[in-house]
């Protein structure tokens, strides 16, 4: 049998196929319950390969431990089914097989072996990309897709979905033209496509369209805000309030969409709420019980040490609640996890984890000199955290306020420039220059860069 793309699927009817094509359809659009789908319908058709590596190979991006039992159950009746699968259906069991042993590089190799022989694999592509922001692996989320992408057109189905993978990789990318015109295809193509309406976020975010960004958003909440994704997209919004320091607003989405969302406990959600907090933090604004809040949710999992990017924000929420027993319970468990583990995320914890965890301790303990010397040697090696370039600032942001109020202000001036010179349309960036340059006692050019400050900020 094959699939809409012509792909060969073994152990499968069409009626199968069709509810595989269904749920992934799902999946690609953040709709819906996919996963479960999937997993009631094997219980039915246990011989069907692919449903077994879409479920589990959907499961690998979750990062959490509460997942684990479901992921290797699928991934292992799959691989009892080996024998029976094709060389495509064998590539997908390979790679979840990796990720589950911890080798997650191993295991985008293989997806993107299976891409080699099928460009048109949209289940491969996919969680390749996605492993690709996890991993922090920024040129290969632009060029996993270029490798495909001439194989691809309107004729083909999903086609929407890959001009949204490519929109985000050419904007990690800082290529934000070509970003903006394929994730404004994708929408129009498809006014669901909540992957594509986050890239073109990312490009108003990273070129300070603040404005544009609040219009973007805004004009397709209906879709994004009723979505798995809508937390995240909550907190992208929130970040345009933020640079225009309109912080009533921020709490406001903060209390109304972002914490009173994380119901089901899903770790995306609590990475999205703490970011914002901690960032707030920065700005020295008040944020009550929320901390306190946050930190009684990442606590059951402090010892997960699964993912050094949830780490850290577990950390943040520790460390701003002052919890003596959490900070040492989760930094015990990264330096026991180094000393007995062999896994991807080791590098991830070792170069950038651990280091950025004891500056959020400091930084909270007002040994701002401490941060600053933890930071400065590793700020251009956080990409090996993952995530996105948006969502590592909170690292180079985390170090030049610490610049700031350890009196380092030369670094801090020379921090600060960088920032304004990549985002010259953030007022908070010529806040910040501004605080440096009065620092040193250059009061003239201080107010100069609060001007610029003011005329980045509409009335
Ligand atoms: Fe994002």
């Amino acid at each position: 049998m094959r699939d809409c793309r012509g792909l060969p699927i073994s152990n499968a009817d069409m009626q199968q196929i069709e509810t595989l094509e269904a749920a992934h359809e799902a999946a690609l659009s953040f709709m819906g319950t996919p996963v479960d789908d999937m997993a009631a319908m094997l219980k039915d058709n246990p011989k069907f390969i692919m449903g077994h590596c879409f479920v589990a190979g959907l499961l690998t991006q979750a990062m959490e431990t509460r997942i684990y039992n479901n992921m290797v159950r699928h991934l292992e009746a799959a691989e009892a089914l080996y024998n029976a699968a094709n060389y495509r259906e064998r590539g997908h069991i390979k790679a979840i097989r990796a990720w589950v042993d911890g080798d997650f590089h191993a295991a985008v190799e293989a997806w993107d072996a299976v891409l080699v022989d099928y460009p048109l694999d949209l289940l491969a592509l996919q969680l390749a990309h996605l492993s690709d922001v996890l991993l922090g692996d920024t040129a290969n989320q632009r060029d996993r897709i270029g490798r495909v992408f001439p194989n691809w057109g309107e004729s083909v189905p999903g086609y929407g979905y890959v001009l949204g993978f490519y929109s985000f990789g050419l904007e990690e990318n800082r290529d934000f033209s070509r970003a903006e015109e394929y994730g404004r295809q994708a929408v129009a193509m498809n006014q669901n496509d909540v992957y594509a309406i986050h890239a073109v976020a990312h490009v108003m975010e990273m070129q300070g369209r603040q404005a544009g960004g609040i219009a973007w958003m805004n004009g397709r909440e209906g879709v994004w805000a009723n979505s798995n994704f809508a937390n995240h997209l909550w907190w992208h919004l929130s970040l345009y309030y933020l640079d225009l320091g309109k912080y009533d607003r921020v709490l406001e989405v903060y209390d109304d969409k972002l914490r009173s969302s994380g119901a089901g406990g899903e770790k995306y959600e609590e990475l999205d709420s703490t970011a914002l907090l901690w960032r707030l933090k920065l700005l020295d604004v008040d944020v009550g019980r929320r901390w306190a809040d946050l930190a009684d949710r990442w606590e059951p999992s402090a010892q997960d040490t699964l993912y050094a990017f949830n780490d850290v924000h577990a950390m943040m929420t520790f460390a701003a609640d002052n919890r003596r027993d959490a900070i040492d319970v989760l930094i015990n468990a990264n330096e026991r996890y180094l000393d007995d583990a062999n896994d991807a995320n080791v590098a991830m914890t070792r170069i950038i984890g651990i280091p950025f965890s004891r500056a959020i301790i400091g930084f909270c303990e007002g040994r701002y000199g401490d941060v600053v010397d933890l930071l400065l040697p590793i700020r251009y090696r956080t990409q090996y955290l993952g995530g996105s370039h948006a969502q590592r600032d909170i690292i180079a942001w985390t170090l030049l306020e610490a610049a700031l109020r350890s009196r380092r202000f030369e670094l801090a001036l020379a921090l600060a420039n960088e920032r304004t010179q990549l985002k010259p349309t953030s007022p908070q960036n010529w806040h910040l220059t501004a605080r440096a340059l009065r620092g040193r006692g250059d009061i003239a050019a201080s107010e100069r860069a609060e001007a610029h400050a003011q005329s980045a900020t509409p009335a």
